[in-house]
């Protein structure tokens, strides 16, 4: 995975990541750094997801047996951490994984979104869907696959609102909750490729 100081190759995304950290204010008038995420805050975000699974939100229960497990599911990826201003506190963790659904090198990204518990419904998460979207472009993925569980109706209003999704699939068997009880997956497609002159 992709940390502090670690660097991707490519030109146009290095001259782009010498941008962070960047200082930004949500639509709820707060002040947020977003940078890429220090190997602590990678443990942070681990303990948010898991406990996300905890109370069937967004992950399965049984989706990382480890933290081991899952940094080694996400390397290769690019982490970036939303971070309060004011408190340093870490606020919410968006990573841009590759897409298992496209066989081949960086083509399709797979944004993995989490808020802190205590800080949802401050449209935290539409935020990160929006720069997750923003930044996978930047680092040159031609499209996005948001894969969501059927039951998580935040993700789905996110990507109501924010517009420009296809709901392109359906998987009977996404994962299971904490409860053991399984649920499907909403598979959402995005293209991400630059508008060519005669499409605008
Ligand atoms: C999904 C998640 C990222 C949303 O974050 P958030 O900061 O609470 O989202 P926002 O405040 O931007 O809310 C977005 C919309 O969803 C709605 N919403 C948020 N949580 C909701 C809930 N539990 N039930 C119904 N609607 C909800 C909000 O009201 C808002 O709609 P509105 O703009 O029409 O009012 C957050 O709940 C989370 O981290 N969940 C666990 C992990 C997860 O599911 N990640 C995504 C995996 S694909």
């Amino acid at each position: 995975m992709l940390l502090k100081h670690e660097f991707r190759f490519h030109e146009t995304q290095l001259e782009w990541m010498d941008c962070l950290p960047i200082v930004t204010t949500l639509v709820t008038g707060r002040h947020v750094i977003i940078d890429y995420m220090t190997d602590q805050q990678l443990t942070e975000t681990y303990c948010m997801i898991q406990e996300a699974a905890q109370h069937g939100d967004g992950y399965g229960i049984d989706e990382f047996d480890s933290e081991k497990d899952f940094r080694h599911e996400i390397e290769g990826s690019d982490c970036f951490a939303i971070v309060s201003k004011d408190s340093g506190e870490l606020l919410a963790g968006l990573i841009l994984a590759v897409s298992k659904f496209y066989r081949g090198m960086n083509g399709v990204c797979d944004p993995f979104i989490i808020v802190k518990r205590t800080e949802r419904k401050q449209k935290l998460g539409e935020f990160c869907m929006r720069k997750a979207i923003e930044f996978a472009k930047k680092l040159g993925y031609m499209g996005m696959y948001v894969d969501t569980f059927s039951n998580n109706v935040a993700v789905q209003r996110i990507i109501e609102k924010i517009g420009g999704f296809q709901r392109v699939g359906f998987l009977p068997l996404g994962g299971r909750l904490q409860t053991g009880q399984l649920v499907g997956s909403v598979i959402y497609y995005r293209d991400l490729s630059p508008k060519k002159p005669e499409d605008t």
